[in-house]
C-alpha cells in the first residue's frame, strides 16, 4: 500500500515537472543569443526600431497555439531576406522564439 502511494505521488510530481519545464523560458540565454545575432540592432523589447518590438510581436501572437512554431520557422528560414539565427541549435532557436512571445 505504502509503495503504491509513493509511486503515485512520484508520477504526479514527474507530470508536474514535465508540464512546467516545457513552458519555461531561459530568458538570459535568449537575450544573449539575440545580442550575439545582432537582432537587437533592429529589435528592442519595448520600442519599435527598424523591426517591430518583441512586445508587439508577443501581443500580435497572443493566444495563438502555433505562434512559437511559426517564429521558429521564421528564424530558421529567414523569409523576405530577414536575418536567420546562425549561432544557435534548434533548442536555442525554440527558446528564443518562446522568449520573444513571453515579452
Ligand atoms: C536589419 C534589421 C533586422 C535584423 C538584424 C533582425 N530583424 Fe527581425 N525583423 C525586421 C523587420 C523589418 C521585420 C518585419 C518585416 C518582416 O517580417 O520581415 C522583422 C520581423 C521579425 C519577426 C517576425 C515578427 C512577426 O510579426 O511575425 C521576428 C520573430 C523577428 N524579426 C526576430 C528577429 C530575430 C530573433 C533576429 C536576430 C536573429 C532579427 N529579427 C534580426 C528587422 C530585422
Amino acid at each position: 500500500m505504502k509503495l503504491k502511494y509513493a509511486l503515485a505521488a512520484a508520477s504526479i510530481l514527474a507530470l508536474g515537472f514535465a508540464g512546467t519545464s516545457s513552458a519555461e523560458v531561459d530568458a538570459k540565454a535568449a537575450q544573449a543569443l539575440a545580442k550575439a545575432e545582432r537582432c537587437t540592432k533592429c529589435h528592442d523589447v519595448e520600442k519599435d526600431k527598424k523591426g517591430p518590438s518583441f512586445k508587439s510581436m508577443a501581443a500580435k501572437y497572443k493566444g495563438k497555439a502555433d505562434a512559437e512554431a511559426g517564429l521558429v520557422k521564421f528564424l530558421s528560414t529567414g523569409p523576405n531576406d530577414h536575418a536567420v539565427v546562425s549561432k544557435g541549435d534548434a533548442a536555442a532557436i525554440k527558446n528564443l522564439a518562446a522568449w520573444i512571445l513571453s515579452n
